[in-house]
């Protein structure tokens, strides 16, 4: 037995000194000094000695297996310190090597001339507004004054969910005003910008979605000239001071009067060019007093208050504000087209 224990000493401490990383040395481990290790095996045997020789068996086994431990422990420390030089050595950074060039977007034309109409609004008192792109026909129709049969309800320029023409994509942002006098009492003073959807082709001026931005003002005494102000107001602050607009009449079911509202051509000042085609003017929004049947629709009295509203189209604003000529250059997105704005 002494021999034997002697013998897987310096069995066990060649192989340990010769371990090659931290996984094998914790193999050795159990494998000497485990529970069902050969250590333990070898001890289990001691019962069976004569009661004399055991003192100086166990003594034996005690300093195998303090040495087995030292030396475990040493194999160990080295181990660990080669694995930290490896990795130091692995993670070195060569701070001289170039950066990778990080691609930054840019803010969207649309979104710098929406931003800055928003500040204007905010400016004069009013709230920014959300709401659903998909839409029931009763807020963007009937409760607009558009009932059924209407020509603007036709299934040709309205993207419908349903074969009974119920649910839609908003066909223009005016639902809104319902929303807002649905969920506010006046005085009314809200913007709402969003998208809105139309079955038309692309060309240079049109898109199946483009964005809008609907304005709603209601109070008592509210009159035309509210609107000519704060509308000259926002083509001023957007294009420049003594930019001329122009009221036209027009129709909308749910404002009367209706009017649209043109500005000057900034490229030829109104005589007449190609970026105008010809008009000296560019139509930039419908607006109007908010129709009495409107009004009285979403529960607020007529013979009490009165309002205004406009609807502008955003593309087109941006397209006038930093002179872009083709619609589709604002939803292509290329970066060296962004970039310059
Ligand atoms: N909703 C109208 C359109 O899309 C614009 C508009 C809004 C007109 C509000 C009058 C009042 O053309």
């Amino acid at each position: 037995m002494k021999e034997e224990l002697k013998k897987m000493r310096e069995e066990a401490l060649s192989r340990l000194k010769n371990a090659g990383s931290l996984d094998e040395l914790e193999e050795l481990r159990v494998g000497y000094l485990g529970k069902k290790g050969k250590m333990t095996a070898i001890l289990r045997e001691m019962g069976k000695l004569p009661a004399e020789e055991r003192p100086v068996m166990g003594q034996l086994a005690n300093q195998v297996r303090a040495d087995i431990e030292s030396c475990l422990g040493e194999v160990k420390k080295d181990l660990e310190e080669k694995a930290m030089e490896k990795r130091l050595e692995e993670e070195t950074i060569d701070v001289t090597i170039p950066g990778k060039k990080v691609n930054l977007g840019h803010r969207h034309p649309m979104y710098i001339a929406l931003d800055q109409v928003k500040e204007i609004f905010v400016g004069m008192g009013f709230d920014i507004i959300d709401g659903p792109e998909i839409e029931l026909a009763e807020y963007n129709f009937d409760r607009l004054n558009a009932p059924e049969g209407h020509p603007s309800r036709d299934w040709s320029d309205t993207f419908y969910f349903d074969t009974d023409s119920r649910v839609m994509l908003r066909s223009q942002t005016s639902p809104m005003q319902v929303h807002a006098m649905e969920t506010r009492k006046p005085p009314i003073r809200v913007v709402a910008p969003g998208r809105v959807y139309r079955k038309d082709e692309v060309d240079a001026t049109h898109s199946p979605m483009f964005h809008q931005i609907e304005g709603l003002v209601i109070d008592k005494g509210i009159t035309m000239a509210d609107l000519k102000g704060t509308l000259n107001t926002v083509v001023e602050s957007l294009y420049g001071k003594g930019t001329k607009t122009r009221f036209r009449p027009h129709h909308f079911p749910f404002t009367e009067p209706s009017c649209e509202l043109d500005v000057q051509c900034h490229e030829c000042g109104g005589v007449g060019c190609r970026v105008c085609k010809g008009e000296g003017w560019i139509e930039l929004l419908g607006a109007g007093m908010v129709h009495p049947r409107v009004l009285e629709m979403s529960g607020i009295d007529p013979e009490v208050y009165s309002g205004w509203a406009f609807g502008i189209g955003l593309e087109r604003m941006a397209m006038r504000r930093f002179n872009i000529t083709d619609m589709r250059l604002i939803f292509e997105n290329n970066i060296r087209f962004l970039e310059q704005f």
